[in-house]
């Protein structure tokens, strides 16, 4: 009896070491979304959705991409992940804890490891600020730290990005458009987050800065093991620093792809494929084609999202909505053509 306890028990302890050991390969993720749904006016019928039924998971060390045309929810999924908005459905988890319904209170203790630089971050500093009071003022918000010590992790931060101390005292209006990108990059980098946001970080600048700015951002990620979620439209962009690229339209995934190349197969993704990449403007006029364009902002009622901007749209297309289907652990495609071959 006794060593049938004792089996019984190793037995035991053997599932939860296995357990435990499958919860160590869990942890690779950094976010698990789960049928995540955001409609900001949930009066409206039926209610347009900015997320519909996202589901996806961010390994943590990975530089997600994010494309799709403005207003496909790119901006809106990015937000949920760091609980600036709130899904209407769904779950968002965060290193294995469910932060969907987390309180103000207890995001702070996480909401320092979740940074974001956008667009405007460059311009939307405090004019009256110095350099340092910018960098400084996320910790001065999250570590009581003594003086010295930040001024210290100030100059460090801008030594990564490229700026010398001699730049402390400056004020934005001073300095160029890529040297307050890398005054934003750093503010955003100095409380050492595990995971940032870049939505729309490198638009808007000049090839030549654009350049620097990704591979520094490509450094850092080496340096300090930063997970990003790079949101551009600059497909070249994200080709060029991201490991796996999201695909948006009408607030939903409609591929996941290694890169956007030749071998997309969404519809979608090749037309923004064939606007974009195409250098012979000749050849990109007529790829253009397969964008109905101006016919489709609007969410069909059922079937296929794409349908009224596809142009090899069958009778499937228009009644079943297609499900986001894995063709292997890299590459999924919600298209119903894609599917069958
Ligand atoms: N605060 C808001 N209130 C109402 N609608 C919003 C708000 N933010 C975004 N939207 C709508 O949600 C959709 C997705 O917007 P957004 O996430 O900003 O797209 P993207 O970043 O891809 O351009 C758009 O239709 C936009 O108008
Ligand atoms: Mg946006």
């Amino acid at each position: 009896m006794r060593s049938l306890t004792g089996l019984s028990m190793s037995i035991q302890n053997l599932c939860l070491s296995l357990f435990s050991n499958s919860k160590k390969g869990e942890s690779v993720n950094l976010y698990e979304i789960k049928g995540v749904y955001k409609s900001y006016n949930s009066k409206e019928k039926p209610p347009v959705y900015a997320a519909f039924n996202i589901n996806l998971t961010i390994k943590k060390g990975e530089v997600l991409g994010l494309v799709g045309e403005s207003g496909c929810g790119k901006s809106t999924l990015a937000k949920m992940l760091l609980k600036l908005e709130q899904p209407t459905r769904g779950r968002i988890i965060f290193k294995q804890q469910d932060i969907t319904d987390y309180s103000f209170k207890q995001m702070r203790k996480i909401r320092s490891s979740m940074q974001m630089i956008f667009q405007g971050t460059a311009n939307a500093f405090n004019p009256y600020f110095t350099v340092e009071q910018i960098i400084s003022e996320p910790l001065n918000n999250y570590s009581r730290e003594a003086k010295e010590l930040k001024k210290k992790k100030v100059v460090e931060i801008m030594e990564r990005v490229g700026l010398n101390k001699t730049y402390l005292t400056r004020y934005g209006h001073e300095m160029s458009g890529g040297q307050r990108q890398r005054v934003g990059i750093a503010r955003a980098l100095i409380l050492n987050p595990e995971f940032v946001v870049c939505d729309e970080a490198v638009s808007s600048i000049d090839y030549a800065l654009k350049n620097q700015i990704l591979s520094l951002l490509t450094d850092l990620k080496r340096q300090f093991g930063f997970t990003y979620l790079f949101i551009s439209h600059d497909l070249s962009a994200v080709n060029k620093i991201c490991d796996r690229v999201v695909v948006m339209y009408l607030g939903n995934i409609v591929e996941i792809i290694p890169h956007i190349n030749e071998q997309v197969q969404h519809p979608y993704t090749k037309a923004l494929l064939a606007a974009t990449l195409i250098p012979n403007p000749h050849q990109r006029e007529k790829n253009r084609v397969l964008f109905r364009e101006g016919e489709g902002l609007k969410l069909p009622e059922r079937g296929c999202i794409f349908q009224n901007r596809c142009l090899y749209a069958q009778s499937i297309c228009l009644t079943d909505q297609p499900a986001l289907m894995s063709k292997n652990d890299e590459y999924y495609v919600a298209c119903h053509l894609c599917h069958n071959h």
